[in-house]
């Protein structure tokens, strides 16, 4: 069975509802990204941290995978598909794919601030005297900006063995994450679907790359039924 890899980010969830990251001047929400998403903000502020994550989950609680989500669950009926996500939401999961990496950790999911290993999941706000069994203080499962990104060894296995790599709604700008193509077969196609396609060292140096401007609840799609008309 041929193995698609697909790589999503922020655009692939704009559809239902959740804004992107860049394309709206560096702002997330209003909100300095490094402010909310990094450990200097952590220490600086954990209160609004905290509270910026309740208000994203909250929001995510309260949407629903688009068609671009829900089209990735037919690929599965003719292919092995493994979605590697940059995003935190658990739309992916929720329209019904089964295997989801996320590279940059998960909203629905809190860990402790002094155990890494302790992660339990958490749908309902996160405040300030949330302790984990030890008593410490849990935060947010997200990778923060300057954390390590733990799932990328993952991510690099399942991407080395792909025969078609889809790549969805993201800017490839933040690395590794951005740079995980390197890790295709080089001969190994590529589809990018973006409505404003960015660019990189990696997508540069493919030998078998299509673009296709669009989102990813209209082209996506169609994307999807030509792959099962082969
Ligand atoms: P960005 O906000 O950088 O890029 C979003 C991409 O989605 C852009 O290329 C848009 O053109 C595209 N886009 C917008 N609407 C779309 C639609 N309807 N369909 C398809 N594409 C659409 O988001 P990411 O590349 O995901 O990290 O950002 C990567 C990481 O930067 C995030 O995971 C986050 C952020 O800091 C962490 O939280 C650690």
């Amino acid at each position: 069975m041929e193995h698609i890899v697909v790589l999503t980010g922020a655009g692939m969830s704009a559809e239902s509802g959740l804004r992107t990251f860049r394309d709206a001047d560096g702002l997330w929400e209003g909100h300095d990204v490094m402010s909310v998403a990094s450990p200097e903000g952590w220490h600086r502020d954990r209160d609004l941290v905290l509270q910026f994550y309740n208000e994203r989950r909250r929001q995510l609680l309260s949407v629903q995978p688009n068609n671009g989500h829900l089209s990735l669950v037919k690929l599965e009926q003719h292919y092995k598909v493994s979605i590697i996500t940059q995003n935190v939401d658990d739309l992916h999961e929720r329209a019904g794919s089964n295997t989801v990496v996320h590279l940059h950790g998960e909203l629905t999911k809190v860990r402790s601030t002094a155990d890494p290993t302790y992660v339990v999941e958490w749908r309902e706000d996160l405040n300030r005297g949330n302790l984990c069994p030890k008593g410490h203080q849990l935060r947010p499962h997200i990778v923060w900006f300057g954390e390590a990104v733990p799932m990328m060894e993952q991510a690099a296995i399942i991407t080395s063995e792909a025969d078609l790599v889809l790549i969805i709604g993201t800017s490839l700008q933040v690395y590794p994450a951005a740079g995980l193509l390197a890790y295709a077969p080089t001969q190994t196609p590529v589809i990018y679907i973006d409505p404003n396609p960015a660019t990189n060292y990696e997508l540069e140096h493919r030998t078998d790359l299509k673009i296709l401007e669009g989102t990813a609840a209209n082209v996506l799609p169609q994307v999807v039924r030509e792959l099962l008309n082969k």
